[in-house]
């Protein structure tokens, strides 16, 4: 399709020409197994060490272990089932938020079928977790919270710094935070967070690579038995090609990540704008001057599928719930949890920005938004 707009970048970015460049060299070069002995398969294993160390230094970590994987989804499901099964000597009780991806709510929810217990701690009205209701949920047998630094449908920040501040005082809880939709967007302090995820689709990397990152201290049992890759954390031949990139795809993120803000919070301004000039037709679900990343809002009198499919056939690319969930449920779970109202979570439109969107796209966007409300029924 000639001349799209595309604001779906929560679901997935572009790839960035010069990480897939790096991935095809790579897969010509490199191809023996980084687990040869032969000198081919040693040159490739000293390129994965050096991916390794590249990330580390891009963050900025010293005692941290790097485990490549398929993706954020993997990352989460080793985090939450590797540190429960190595460690449900110390306890059984975890606790997640209700607005977490289903990657990480669903797993947590799956501990239950191994005999664990699990407190999903509610959301307010701007979509954040409040500490103090993390602090009375904690118990004695508490050994993993799980969080999301940014929620990936209404953009909310949770207190992460807080969070992890408060959590020093029980050695025996791992704080495991989903980074996907924050990593290369916003400041991190990763003081206080013993694992975190990252996707690397979510920032002009390929689909199909993702990192779990760990303190060193933090000790997983693997999810899947094999070869005993990854320091015996991720079974399987390592693909070379797709780490590599995933490590210059986060140090192009974290170069252009302040450049990049300022674009994008040019854009998010005229939007945010636009929505509160008319109060009458929308209410904006997503609160932060901190994320301009993303930006979500529920139709007041339409139905956001039938908004989102006209915008979809004038060339415009917006979602109405999260991919994962788009197929398969009807209403935001999220905008659900802040509100308990059936019909704004119905009708919800999450327009997710990056830095290569144009603020003439988002007057496009928004001519055409009055023109579909204006043709279609109420
Ligand atoms: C916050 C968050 N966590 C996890 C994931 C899952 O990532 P992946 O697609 O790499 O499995 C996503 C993707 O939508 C996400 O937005």
């Amino acid at each position: 399709m000639a001349n799209v707009i595309y604001l779906d970048n929560a679901a997935t970015t572009k790839v960035d020409p010069e990480v897939l460049n790096s991935y095809n060299q790579i897969t010509l070069k490199y191809f023996a197994n980084p687990s040869s002995i032969h000198s081919l398969g040693q040159e490739s294993s000293r390129l994965l060490d050096k991916s390794r160390e590249q990330i580390l230094n891009v963050l900025k970590l010293t005692h941290h272990d790097v485990i490549f994987t398929s993706g954020a989804t993997e990352a989460n499901n080793l985090a939450i089932k590797g540190y429960c099964f190595a460690n449900r000597s110390r306890g059984k009780h975890i606790i997640t938020s209700a607005t977490e991806h289903s990657s990480v709510l669903n797993t947590v929810l799956e501990m239950q079928d191994f005999g664990f217990e699990v407190t999903v701690l509610p959301v307010n009205k701007e979509g954040q977790i409040e500490v103090n209701s993390l602090k009375a949920a904690i118990r004695e047998d508490t050994i993993l919270v799980s969080l999301m630094m940014v929620n990936n449908e209404v953009g909310a920040i949770n207190p992460i710094k807080e969070v992890g501040e408060y959590l020093k005082k029980f050695p025996k809880i791992a704080f495991h935070v989903d980074m996907v939709q924050a990593i290369g967007k916003l400041p991190i302090d990763f003081n206080n967070i013993d694992m975190f995820s990252i996707a690397g689709h979510k920032i002009h990397g390929l689909l199909g690579s993702g990192l779990l990152i760990k303190e060193k201290k933090i000790i997983l049992k693997a999810i899947n038995q094999g070869g005993g890759q990854e320091n015996n954390l991720r079974s399987g031949t390592n693909t070379l090609a797709l780490s590599a990139s995933l490590a210059k795809a986060l140090r192009l993120a974290i170069e252009g990540e302040a450049n990049n803000f300022k674009k994008v919070k040019v854009l998010s301004e005229r939007l945010l704008g636009y929505l509160k000039d008319n109060k009458d037709k929308y209410l904006i679900n997503s609160y932060y001057e901190d994320n301009p990343y993303i930006v979500n809002f529920s139709l007041l009198h339409h139905k956001a599928s039938v908004v989102v499919e006209a915008l979809s056939n004038r060339g415009i690319m917006v979602s109405s719930l999260s991919a994962c969930h788009a197929k398969n449920e009807d209403y935001s779970k999220v905008v659900y949890a802040m509100y308990q109202d059936l019909n704004l979570a119905h009708n919800t439109i999450r327009i997710s920005f990056d830095k290569d969107n144009t603020i003439e796209e988002v007057e496009a966007l928004i001519k055409n938004l009055e023109e579909i409300l204006k043709e279609i029924k109420q």
